[in-house]
């Protein structure tokens, strides 16, 4: 894992390079992290997995419009920058270092176009509902505290009433057998699927360069509105 210490101290850069070898295909993603303990200040192993999600769906992503929640130094959502969708970056409105850190990471990989957001899961504020029609929203490593479990659904399913279709590609990493998103799905009227690891080459204890995933348990979902639901809500 390359490490650069140029930016304002405390502050080391990390690069992520993901590598398509049969198409022959690179990307290199730099991500500065701040030397802080905190969550938000560094990249977590679901960061990784969720962004070799996004590098194998890339031709998915192009001119798609997309949030991160959660994004702390924002992996994931500078990668979909990158593979060319239209990205808004948030994390918590009273975690202003964090939003500093979505800023830093667009400025390490030239982004200008990338905005980014203060939005606590579960306020239904002017900012959510002011968001445009999303195609995606990503989450990596937002399930890690049950109390915000729902909170972090109810943010999804505001979202929805623009676009119904929208998808929540979220990463999680198995912390307790007793935490479980399902009875939440259920009340929310939310369908989740599984995606393997392997599907996506992401079942590596090495990932981009990065040792971060180890022998974590993690687990890649996508979240939609049931079918049912989305048909009722559009009449
Ligand atoms: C475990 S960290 C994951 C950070 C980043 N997504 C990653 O995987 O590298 C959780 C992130 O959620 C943010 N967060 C925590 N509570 C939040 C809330 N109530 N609303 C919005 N974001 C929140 C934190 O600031 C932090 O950036």
């Amino acid at each position: 894992m390359e490490r650069s210490g140029a930016g304002p101290p405390g502050v080391a850069d990390k690069v992520f390079k993901f590598e398509d070898k049969t198409r022959q295909e690179k990307l290199s993603v730099s991500i500065p992290e701040v030397l802080d303990p905190q969550h938000g200040m560094h990249v977590w192993p679901c960061a990784v997995v969720l962004a070799q999600y996004l590098w194998t769906h890339r031709a998915e992503l192009k001119g798609r419009t997309v949030l991160e929640l959660g994004a702390g130094v924002s992996l994931p959502g500078v990668m979909a920058a990158l593979l060319g969708a239209q990205v808004i970056l948030s994390d918590s409105s009273d975690k202003p270092r964090c939003l500093e850190n979505c800023r830093r990471s667009c400025e390490a990989n030239g982004l200008q176009n990338v905005s980014v957001l203060g939005l606590t899961w579960g306020d239904v504020s002017p900012d959510l509902i002011l968001l445009p029609k999303l195609d995606v929203v990503l989450g990596s490593d937002v399930f890690y505290d049950p109390e915000d479990f729902e909170d972090v659904l109810v943010t999804f399913v505001c979202l929805l009433r623009k676009n119904p279709e929208a998808q929540f590609w979220t990463t999680y990493q198995v912390r307790s057998a007793d935490w479980s998103i399902e009875v939440l799905l259920h009340r929310w009227n939310l369908d989740c699927v599984e995606v393997p690891l392997a599907r996506f080459g992401a079942d590596e204890p090495e990932l981009a360069g990065s040792s971060l995933p180890g022998s974590h348990s993690i687990q890649m979902m996508i979240i939609t509105q049931k079918k049912d639901t989305a048909e009722i809500i559009q009449g």
